[in-house]
């Protein structure tokens, strides 16, 4: 690769911690963390965890750390650690080893909320033993740390929070790499990208590259040419800090329009961390009567009144950002609004257990009671059965079990038994097709007779 051909990403990624631009909590808190493994004591957690948006030096920063404290750096990933047998293979061993030329050794897993949970089973698991004895400081990294799966690595890990970069520090970035490829850099151009990246560091430059390649100038026009394409949805992360964090009202409002997430869902964690972020009394009355009137004018919105949703916007984004008169603004983390999130799912479940009950007692010719104390029970032993789904299958086929009802019922093994279904079905299309139709009739007769005991 010739050196203009070098992805500008990799030829001007810090390589001192000093080039890092911003994160000056997340550095000194990883410093203080590895220098005291350095000094031969285990710290209570010996798994950092690095999280926040793309683009914003998680990598960088261990690479640069280590380079500075002369240690080692073996980086996994994600194939490394997709399975059981992989992580045995390798995290557990590297969790073992004595570095053999330097000081330390850093284990680190990039981008580990990238792991799928159903095909990682008993994955998590021997990650979590390897995290709770490993004698080398591991670091992991994720843009999302709140999925459900990493719940328990949370709580073994020291939480280490990057924030996206403000336009001001990635401009200086992109000024940096203008003056050393001696390219001329429109300070307006500079500025358009720099808004368009949303704090991603790795897309500014990106796209600064790309224009200078292709025109050997950098221009607004052809910066307004070249990125305007770049439209993101926005993680609930993301959308939290530009909520918080915004400092123009249109900021806020783009963090609430872009956000990949409904409105309610949006109201409950900001109802969740609005005290994790603002202190002041005044500012918290604000800020939650901003958000009482945005569910207000929600609910009318969804009753027809459409035109109010722009009201939404405005009181959950801007409303809640402006209530911060103080200017005051906690450190706390983000955390996920638990309580909402399981009722919720719990709520979810219970009903589905409900319509389970009803469709099998029409069946069975018995009460729902039964059915959930004896007949879910059993249903649930043979969906879930390790070694053969067919079983399964051939009783979802015969009580006629919607997907909601299998995944009810076959938990984690509900691919395994949807497959066996298809298969069921693809194999005697005819047969099938009968039997259904027999089926029906019974049923019609089974709840004619069933009206009768109502
Ligand atoms: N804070 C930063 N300071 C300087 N450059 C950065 C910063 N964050 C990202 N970059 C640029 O973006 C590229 C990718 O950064 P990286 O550390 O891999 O981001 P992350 O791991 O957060 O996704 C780097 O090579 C560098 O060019
Ligand atoms: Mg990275």
């Amino acid at each position: 690769m010739s050196e203009r051909r070098l992805p500008w990403v990799i030829k001007y990624r810090p390589r001192r911690v000093e080039e890092v631009v911003g994160q000056d909590q997340a550095k000194k808190a990883l410093r203080e963390w590895l220098e005291e493994w350095l000094k031969g004591r285990v710290p209570s957690k010996r798994v950092a965890l690095l999280y926040g948006p793309p683009g914003v030096g998680k990598t960088s920063l261990v690479e640069a750390l280590a380079r500075e404290l002369n240690m080692e750096v073996l980086e996994l990933n994600a194939s490394d650690y997709r399975r059981r047998s992989d992580i045995e293979r390798t995290v557990a061993v590297a969790a073992k080893k004595r570095p053999l030329f330097r000081r330390g050794l850093i284990i680190l897993m990039d981008e580990v909320d990238g792991l799928d949970p159903k095909a990682d089973e008993g994955g998590i698991e021997a990650l979590m033993n390897v995290v709770k004895e490993t004698l080398n400081p591991i670091i992991m990294t994720a843009n999302d740390p709140w999925r459900e799966h990493l719940r328990d690595l949370r709580e073994y890990s020291l939480m280490v929070e990057f924030r996206e970069l403000t336009n001001t520090q990635i401009i200086a970035l992109l000024q940096r790499i203008c003056e050393s490829e001696r390219l001329k850099c429109d300070k307006e151009a500079l500025a358009y990208i720099a808004e368009r990246s949303m704090g991603d560091a790795r897309a500014a430059v990106n796209d600064l590259q790309t224009i200078a390649e292709g025109y050997r100038e950098v221009t607004l026009d052809l910066a307004r040419t070249i990125v305007k394409g770049r439209e993101k949805t926005l993680n609930i992360w993301r959308t939290l800090s530009g909520v918080f964090y915004a400092k123009q009202a249109w900021m806020a409002k783009r963090a609430v329009t872009q956000s990949e997430e409904d409105y309610e869902t949006l109201i409950a964690w900001l109802n969740d961390n609005i005290p994790k972020k603002y202190g002041d009394p005044q500012d918290l009355y604000r800020a939650y009567e901003s958000l009482a009137r945005a569910t207000i004018f929600l609910n009318r919105s969804k009753a027809g009144e459409w035109g109010l949703l722009s009201y939404v916007f405005d009181l959950i984004g801007p409303g809640v950002a402006f209530a911060r008169v103080s200017g005051k603004i906690l450190e706390a983390r983000y955390g996920f609004p638990e309580r909402i999130r399981l009722m919720s799912q719990l709520k979810a479940r219970r009903e589905l257990r409900e319509k389970l009950a009803e469709h099998l007692a029409r069946r069975l010719l018995t009460s729902k009671r039964t059915v959930k104390n004896e007949v879910i029970p059993v249903l649930t032993v043979i969906f879930r059965n390790e070694t053969d789904p067919t079983m399964a299958a051939r009783l979802a086929l015969g009580y006629r079990l919607d997907k909601d009802m299998i995944e009810y019922l076959a938990g984690p093994r509900t691919n395994d038994v949807l497959k066996a279904v298809e298969k069921i079905r693809k194999a005697k299309p005819e047969e099938i097709e009968h039997k259904k139709a027999k089926e029906e009739k019974t049923r019609k007769k089974e709840s004619k007779g069933l009206d009768r005991y109502i």
